[in-house]
């Protein structure tokens, strides 16, 4: 029998049908980015309900947690399906404001508190990417936190010429209006959440903007 090489075995393509992710993921809990974003907030002591977008909430395991918590949110997805299966996730009595919207063209509120986006922006096309950057970064609040993940340039998805990879030297600039509180980095062979082997390189970001 003929051994896969490295090319042959990795799929180098990102998913762009997102309804197979969403059950696979189905109730599983927030990212730890968001939990770390979140007991950052905590010795703030803020009396209002904070706002919070989640941009790319897919099924909603980020949004459900804020909700829980008592946050006001903003969650923003392309797919209908996503947003279907976070509001059916959701009380009948819950508050929650939902936009089905695409990266490449989003309008952001201004003074939010947290902006999270879990595994979400690389799918943003690289053209537009710096657009989507500058109104995350101008949407939120002096003191408001970035929550999410950014994907490297080892990350087997950086052959997508779609997907919007960063370096650590590229991801130093664009935290340059935060104080960085969490950046960590995975990188290594893996799998999908659908079993698809690949090579992750992905960046654990939160950051609290100057
Ligand atoms: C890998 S999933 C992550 C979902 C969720 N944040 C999580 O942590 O499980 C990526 C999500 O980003 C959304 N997405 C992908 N490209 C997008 C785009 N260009 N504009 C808006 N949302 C997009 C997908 O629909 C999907 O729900």
């Amino acid at each position: 029998m003929s051994k896969l090489n490295d090319n042959q075995s990795i799929n180098k393509a990102a998913p762009r049908s997102w309804s197979d992710y969403y059950k696979a993921v189905a109730n599983r809990p927030p990212r730890e980015t968001l939990l770390t974003a979140l007991a950052n907030f905590e010795p703030e002591n803020e009396a209002e309900p904070r706002t919070a977008i989640d941009l790319g909430c897919g099924e909603g395991r980020d949004t459900v947690e804020l909700l829980r918590r008592g946050w006001k949110v903003i969650a923003i997805d392309s797919q209908q399906e996503a947003i279907e299966r976070l509001k059916n996730r959701c009380d009948k009595k819950t508050v929650i404001e939902t936009r089905i919207a695409q990266f490449e063209n989003i309008d952001l509120p201004s003074d939010v508190d947290l902006i999270n986006a879990s595994f979400s922006l690389p799918f943003c096309k690289p053209e537009n990417f710096p657009e989507l950057w500058h109104k995350i970064v101008s949407g939120l609040t002096t003191g408001g936190r970035f929550s999410g993940h950014l994907f490297g340039d080892r990350d087997s998805w950086a052959a997508d010429s779609t997907m919007s990879n960063h370096t650590m030297s590229q991801i130093e600039a664009l935290l340059q209006p935060f104080e960085v509180e969490l950046l960590s980095e995975e990188d290594h062979p893996g799998k999908t959440a659908l079993g698809h082997e690949k090579h992750w390189h992905i960046f654990h970001i939160v950051a609290r903007k100057k």
